[in-house]
C-alpha cells in the first residue's frame, strides 16, 4: 500500500465503510459557515475565481514596474512584490553585505523614491497587493502607505499583504533581524497600526510554504504554521488587543504539491483545525476570525532543470490541487524558474495555466466538488488528527518559540527532507526527467540574465538621495524612532516620519537593531 507524503497509508480503494457513523453537518458544515471544511465562502469561485497573483520582482524599480505592467496587461488580478535579500534582511544597496545580491532575486527597495518608480501608473485604490516581506515589514508597509498619500489614496483604501511571518524565518527562511520577544512585539504594533490607519489590509501572511519547500510534509507544513499562527494570536492578545480586532486580517500561504489528493485533504483539514483554534482557544465570536483565508504556490521544490517544459505539467496538476482545496489567491510558478528568473515569455504561460482552470474547466462551478468523497474525507480526517498531534507537540514544548530555540520544527523538517533525498537517489521516488525517463544530451535554453549593472545605478541613486535630502530632519526621526523602540509606544508612527523624510531601509531597520539587537540562533540543536 502507498504511504502518502505525510507518512499515512492511502488504501487502494475506499469504501461505504469508511465514512461509517460519519456526520457530514459536524464535519463539513456548509461553505462559509463555520468549521469552514468546505471553503471560507458560501459562494466561492462560483461568483469570482480566486485572486490570480504571480509573484515578481527583480533589478531596480524601472524593471520590476515594467514587469508588472506586462502581468497586469495579461490578465493577472493581483500583485506580488518579490524584494531583493538585502532589502529583505534591511540592508541599503551600498551595505557592503549586500554587494553582488542587489535586485537579484527580488526588487532592490531602499528608500520612498524607490517605492514611488515601483508603482508608477499602479493606482493603488484598484490594486491588492502582496509584499513578501519579513523583518522589515512595517517599513515597506509604511511606503506603500506613503506613495499611496502621495497618489491621493486615503489609506482607508490599501488593500494588500505583507508576509510579517518572522517565526518560519527562524525555523525556514533565514530573512529575520530581531530577536523573537521584539520580533512578535513589532508585529504586535502592526497589528495596532492597520486596525486604526489601514483596516483592510491582512497583516501578515503565516506562512507554511517555505517550510514545505525545505521538507516538511504537509502534515509538518500545516502544524508548525498553526503553531506559529496561535503563537502570533497569544502575543497579540498579551499586547493589549482583543482577539476580534486583529484576527479577521490574518491570512496564510501554503505550497500545492503534485500529490493532489493529499494537497486537498490538507487545505481542508487545516481550515476545519484554524476555526476551531480560533473559536475554542481563543473564543473568537466574529466569523472572519474562524476563517483561515490564505494564498497558495505551486511547489517550487517539484521543479526540475532538466526537461523543464514538464514543470508545465507539474505547475498545472498543482494549481489544480490548490483550486480544489479552496485556494483565495494563487502563484504558478514558471516552467523555467529551476533555471533562472522567469523570463516573460514564461511567466505569462503560468499565468495562462491559471486562466485555463478557471474559465475552460468546470472546477468553479460548484464549491469544494470533492465533499463526501470517501478517499478525500478519510484523507482529512486522518490529515486533520495527525496535525494536531504535531500542534499539540510544539505547545508541550511550551509553543513555537520555545520549540524554534530548541530546534525542533527544524529538526523535524531536516529530517523530512533527508528521507526525500534518500527516496529521490534510491529512484524509490520517481522525478520525471531526473531519475527515470532522462533525455541523454538536454536541449539547449537561454535563460533571463539580470544586468550587473543594476547594483551601480542602484548605489549612485542612494548617493544621490543622501546628498539632497535633509540629513538633520532624517537623524531627529531616526532618533524619535529608537526612542520609540526603548520604550512601548508604537514603533510605526516615528518610523513613518523617518520614511517619509527619506531615511533609507537600511537606516531604519540599523536604528532599531541599535536598541533591539539582532537574533542569533543557537549554534547547534
Ligand atoms: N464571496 C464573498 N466575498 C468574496 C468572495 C466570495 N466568493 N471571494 C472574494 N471575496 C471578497 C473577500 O471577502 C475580500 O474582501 P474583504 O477584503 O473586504 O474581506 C475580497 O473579495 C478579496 O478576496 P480575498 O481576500 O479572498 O482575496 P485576496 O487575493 O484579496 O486576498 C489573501 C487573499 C490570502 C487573504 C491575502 O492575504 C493575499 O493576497 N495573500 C497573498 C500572499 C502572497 O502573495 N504571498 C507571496 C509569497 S511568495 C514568497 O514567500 C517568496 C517565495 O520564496 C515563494
Amino acid at each position: 500500500m502507498r504511504s502518502s507524503e505525510s507518512g499515512l497509508p492511502i488504501q487502494p480503494v475506499y469504501g461505504p465503510e469508511a465514512l461509517e457513523g460519519w456526520d457530514p453537518r459536524a464535519k463539513l458544515g456548509q461553505p462559509g459557515e463555520y468549521p469552514f471544511t468546505r471553503g471560507v465562502y458560501a459562494t466561492m469561485y462560483t461568483g469570482r475565481p480566486w485572486t490570480m497573483r504571480q509573484y515578481a520582482g527583480f533589478g531596480t524599480a524601472v524593471e520590476s514596474n515594467r514587469r508588472y505592467h506586462q502581468l497586469i496587461e495579461a490578465g493577472t488580478m493581483g500583485l506580488s512584490v518579490a524584494f531583493d535579500l538585502p532589502t529583505q534582511m534591511g540592508y541599503d544597496s551600498d551595505d557592503p553585505i549586500a554587494h553582488g545580491e542587489v535586485g537579484k532575486v527580488g526588487v532592490a527597495i531602499d528608500s520612498i523614491e524607490d517605492m514611488r518608480v515601483l508603482f508608477d501608473g499602479i493606482p493603488l485604490d484598484q490594486v491588492s497587493t502582496s509584499m513578501t516581506i519579513n523583518a522589515p515589514a512595517a517599513l515597506l508597509l509604511l511606503l506603500y502607505q506613503l506613495v499611496g498619500e502621495e497618489q491621493g489614496v486615503p489609506s482607508t483604501k490599501l488593500t494588500g499583504t505583507i508576509q510579517n511571518d518572522v517565526l518560519k524565518e527562524y525555523i525556514a527562511r533565514g530573512t529575520y533581524i530581531y530577536p523573537p520577544k521584539q520580533s512578535l512585539r513589532l508585529i504586535s504594533d502592526i497589528f495596532k497600526y492597520c486596525k486604526t490607519e489601514i483596516p483592510k489590509w491582512n497583516t501578515i501572511s503565516i506562512s507554511g510554504y517555505h517550510m514545505a519547500e525545505a521538507g516538511a510534509t504537509p502534515a509538518q507544513e500545516i502544524a508548525f504554521t498553526l503553531a506559529n499562527g496561535i503563537e502570533y494570536v497569544r502575543a497579540a492578545i498579551e499586547s493589549g488587543l482583543d482577539v476580534d480586532e486583529f484576527a479577521p486580517r490574518l491570512s496564510f500561504f501554503f505550497v500545492a504539491r503534485t500529490t493532489l489528493l493529499e494537497e486537498v485533504a490538507k487545505f481542508r483539514a487545516a481550515r476545519r483545525i484554524w476555526a476551531r483554534i480560533m473559536k475554542e482557544r481563543f473564543g473568537a465570536k466574529n466569523p472572519k476570525s474562524q476563517m483561515l483565508r490564505f494564498h497558495t504556490q505551486t511547489a517550487g521544490v517539484q521543479l526540475t532543470a532538466q526537461q523543464p517544459e514538464v514543470n508545465l505539467i507539474r505547475v498545472a496538476v498543482q494549481a489544480l490541487a490548490a483550486v480544489l482545496g479552496g485556494t483565495q489567491s494563487l502563484h504558478t510558478n514558471s516552467y523555467d524558474e529551476a533555471i533562472a528568473l522567469p523570463t516573460e515569455k514564461a511567466a505569462r504561460l503560468a499565468l495562462r495555466t491559471q486562466q485555463v482552470l478557471a474559465f475552460e474547466t468546470d472546477v468553479t462551478a460548484t464549491v469544494d466538488p470533492f465533499a463526501g468523497s470517501y478517499a478525500i474525507e478519510s484523507m482529512t480526517d486522518e490529515l486533520e488528527a495527525a496535525i494536531w498531534e504535531l500542534i499539540d507537540k510544539v505547545e508541550d514544548l511550551g509553543g513555537a518559540v520555545a520549540a524554534i530555540e530548541k530546534g525542533f520544527q527544524k529538526t523535524e523538517i531536516e529530517k523530512s527532507a533527508y528521507q526525500i533525498a534518500q527516496q529521490i537517489d534510491s529512484g524509490e521516488r520517481v522525478v520525471v526527467g531526473v531519475n527515470k525517463y532522462t533525455l541523454d544530451e538536454e536541449e539547449p535554453y537561454e535563460p533571463l540574465r539580470v544586468d550587473p549593472a543594476i547594483e551601480a545605478q542602484q548605489v549612485e541613486r542612494l548617493a544621490r538621495l543622501r546628498k539632497e535630502r535633509d540629513n538633520d530632519a532624517v537623524q531627529r526621526a531616526l532618533d524619535a524612532l529608537r526612542r520609540a523602540a526603548q520604550g512601548t509606544d508604537n514603533v510605526l508612527y516615528p518610523m513613518k516620519e523617518a520614511l517619509a523624510a527619506k531615511a533609507t531601509v537600511g537606516e531604519v531597520c540599523n536604528a532599531l537593531r541599535d536598541v533591539w539587537g539582532v537574533y542569533t540562533p543557537p549554534d547547534s540543536f
